[in-house]
């Protein structure tokens, strides 16, 4: 194990705080919704760089999170049966992982395997290949080439099929390989780590269009960069494995500081992708929430008390701000004449400052807003799925 790895599992990291935030709330409606039609009532979860499931201050690393979830969706009213799989290829890490399954997992259908996940990936895709399965990799570097993800997605399509989900957390790491671009020395076998894990080398133009100066490169421009990288890895993705969406979520600790990782979720369920929003904005609140008690506790003068209040007020805002933004790009979009969803509309409405950020809530009070200044006749109440809710010109 590295030492970086070591340090990572003894706490939990803050910056784990929002991908553990997205997945416990997004587990159970994918377990719950794609488990009520598949072969016996069956759904599984491939953790792919697992990690020694609790870290050593206790808290729940993805293993216990998913040991928890299966008992949790075995418990519902119409049970789903959940099969987990594990793979860990630290010998230290696995060792700490089935202790945690052997403590927590009781009664719960699970494998851990030690080994890479390149390797054993495929074996997994095929034990699961009848029933629904969702994959998160979540390397502590680069994850495995583009091509092996995208063929997860190399199992039947289309009606009646099982859902097909993946998650994958690409790290900041991307700049220290962006870094040997503009190096003398010949750094060409490191560069074509980077090609392979983004499914060729398009992303050294990418880079370079964005940061082509490293001597004068600023912040702002490393950082339009890392994105234009992070995009151009969905969209292929997208295209090769012929998912219906993507999803990016940037991970900042605060919305004026530089994302410390990406999360690109992958799907072809038109639910799965609304849904998946839906846990990204709760999860980004839970992480917006958790800064702002950590930023209290490093301050003398913050009570318990205030920094709540505080963090309210603070939410308040941006909530206010962003139905403000929503409510004028519905406008803007009903000005064209034309009834649409905002599914349909996802870059003009969502743009990308507000993807995984909003939810229903916030659909629901802009779409509200726009009504009340006469310019839809559209009326979300008791509408779930703001998504699909045609939007029609007053
Ligand atoms: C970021 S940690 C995982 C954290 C965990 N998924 C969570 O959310 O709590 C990444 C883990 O992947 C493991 N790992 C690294 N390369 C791997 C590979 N090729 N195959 C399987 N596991 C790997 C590391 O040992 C480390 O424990």
């Amino acid at each position: 194990m590295s030492s970086d790895t070591s340090k990572f599992h003894k706490s939990k990291k803050s910056a784990a705080v929002l991908k553990h935030a997205i997945i416990d709330s997004y587990a159970t409606p994918f377990g719950s919704k794609t488990g009520s039609t598949s072969k016996d009532n069956r759904v599984s979860f491939i953790d792919g760089y697992a990690g020694p499931g609790r870290y050593d201050d206790g808290s729940e690393g993805s293993g216990a999170m998913l040991l928890r979830k299966a008992k949790e969706l075995a418990a519902m009213s119409r049970p789903r049966k959940v099969e987990l799989h594990f793979v860990e290829d630290d010998k230290e890490t696995v060792a700490k992982l089935r202790a945690v399954a052997e403590a927590e997992g009781d009664g719960v259908d699970y494998t851990i395997t030690d080994g890479d996940i390149s390797k054993h990936l495929p074996v997994l895709l095929d034990a699961v290949k009848d029933i629904p399965v969702f994959v998160y990799l979540d390397p502590c570097g680069l994850p495995i080439p583009l091509e092996e993800v995208a063929a997860i997605f190399d199992r039947p399509s289309g009606p009646g099929a099982p859902a097909t989900e993946v998650l994958i957390n690409l790290t900041a790491s991307l700049r220290r390989f962006a870094g040997m671009l503009y190096s003398d020395k010949d750094n060409e076998k490191s560069l074509q780590v980077l090609d392979a894990a983004c499914g060729g080398d398009w992303w050294r133009k990418a880079w370079l269009e964005k940061c082509p100066d490293k001597a004068t490169a600023t912040e702002d421009q490393k950082v339009a960069a890392e994105l234009a990288v992070v995009e151009g890895y969905a969209e292929k993705l997208r295209e090769r494995a012929g998912a219906l969406g993507t999803w990016i979520i940037d991970v900042k600790p605060r919305a004026d500081l530089k994302p410390l990782y990406y999360l690109v979720f992958a799907t072809r369920s038109i639910h799965g992708m609304v849904t998946f929003g839906e846990c990204a904005s709760k999860g980004l609140e839970h992480w917006r929430k958790y800064h702002a008690e950590l930023a209290a506790e490093d301050t003398l003068f913050g009570s318990a008390a205030d920094w709540e209040t505080d963090w309210k007020a603070e939410e308040k805002k941006l909530k206010d701000q962003w139905v403000d933004t929503l409510a004028a790009r519905i406008t803007d979009e009903l000005a064209k004449g034309q009834a649409f969803k905002i599914i349909d509309r996802s870059a003009e409405i969502l743009g990308d400052d507000l993807v995984g950020l909003v939810r229903t809530m916030h659909f629901r009070a802009a779409i509200n807003k726009v009504r009340a200044a006469g310019k839809t006749t559209t009326d979300p109440k008791g509408v779930d799925d703001l998504y699909n809710l045609l939007i029609t010109p007053a």
